[in-house]
């Protein structure tokens, strides 16, 4: 029997699909109809400690080649995403999800752990180092001190599972320093790609940026970051310590994007731009397209080819 399911640490997911973090997650709503889908788990939208409006509109654009966002965090705050996964833990004690949090701090990402170590909460959290657009907050996974002494601090006290999403990476050297810093902590997975960001798209007609925050700039998403996304999953794959889980996120439009990502290494994988246009059906549409595939090329789960890139001698 064919089977997309798959594993990270002790927790096992009926299927390897899932939502990204930021995109249709932020609300009560759009929680329950990630639960109703065929989605193996779900991510919260990022959380400070308190509510935050975000960056002003307009701040996100459709465009040719995926998405362009400049958010800049809106959340209702982690006491609300918190209460969301306790009751759904409640209903469902069997099955894991993402709590996603984003202090603009240090303290801030202190506190929120705390308090999620300090609840029943038993599931993953997803610390993310890598939102491009709060003005004034550089990405905190292109600083690797930085993002050490995060991690140093956080393991000081924080003991239920924990994975870190990252910013792309563009060098070697850079994927070697990541991997060295993050394989001194036990993390349970690393998430990558966040959007590439600070990208610029320019309106030709009105010569005019397309979205308001930080002067135009913004995060790319979709189609157009997926050889970035791929080459991230793979050089952290063959770089981490087997124990870190890779989740692969950035350009899953089809069942064939989402085989080359589990192909480089990921062993769960987020769809963000995409599941924005399409909506919950997508998990379907996707899960039958990597059903196929893998039918086509005769595997029956995941293990039978993730990580096996071949490379030309
Ligand atoms: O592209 C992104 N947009 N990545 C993040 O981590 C946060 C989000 C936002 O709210 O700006």
């Amino acid at each position: 029997m064919l089977t997309l399911a798959t594993t990270i640490a002790d927790r096992h997911f009926k299927t390897c699909l899932m939502n990204a973090a930021g995109v249709r997650c932020q609300s009560d709503r759009d929680l329950n109809a990630l639960i109703n889908s065929n989605a193996g788990a779900y991510v919260t939208k990022s959380a400070t400690p308190a509510y935050r409006a975000g960056n002003p509109e307009p701040r996100m654009k459709m465009i040719p080649q995926g998405s362009f966002n400049s958010m800049g965090l809106p959340n209702n705050g982690l006491d609300y995403y918190l209460d969301f996964v306790l009751k759904d833990q409640a209903k469902r004690p069997d099955a894991t999800n993402f709590l996603s949090i984003a202090g603009t701090s240090l303290a801030d990402n202190l506190a929120m752990l705390h308090q999620i170590q300090d609840s029943a909460y038993n599931g993953f959290v997803e610390l993310n180092l890598s939102c491009p657009n709060v003005p004034g907050h550089p990405q905190q996974g292109y600083d690797f001190d930085a993002t050490k002494e995060t991690l140093t601090a956080v393991f000081d006290f924080y003991t239920k599972p924990l994975g870190v999403k990252l910013p792309p990476y563009f060098d070697l050297a850079h994927f070697d320093q990541i991997a060295a810093v993050l394989n001194q902590f036990p993390l349970t997975f690393v998430t990558t790609i966040n959007s590439v960001g600070n990208g610029l798209i320019v309106n030709y007609e009105t010569e005019t940026v397309a979205i308001k925050p930080k002067g135009g700039f913004g995060g790319l998403g979709g189609a157009s970051v997926k050889p970035t996304a791929l080459a991230n999953v793979r050089a952290l794959s063959q770089r981490l310590n087997p124990s870190i889980a890779v989740i692969g996120v950035g350009g899953i439009m089809s069942g064939r994007d989402a085989f080359e990502h589990i192909l480089c290494g990921a062993s769960m994988l987020q769809i963000g731009t995409q599941f924005g246009y399409e909506g919950t059906k997508i998990f379907d549409r996707v899960a039958h397209e990597l059903d196929d595939i893998m039918a086509l090329k005769g595997y029956a789960s995941l293990d039978d080819f993730r990580g096996k890139l071949k490379t030309i001698n």
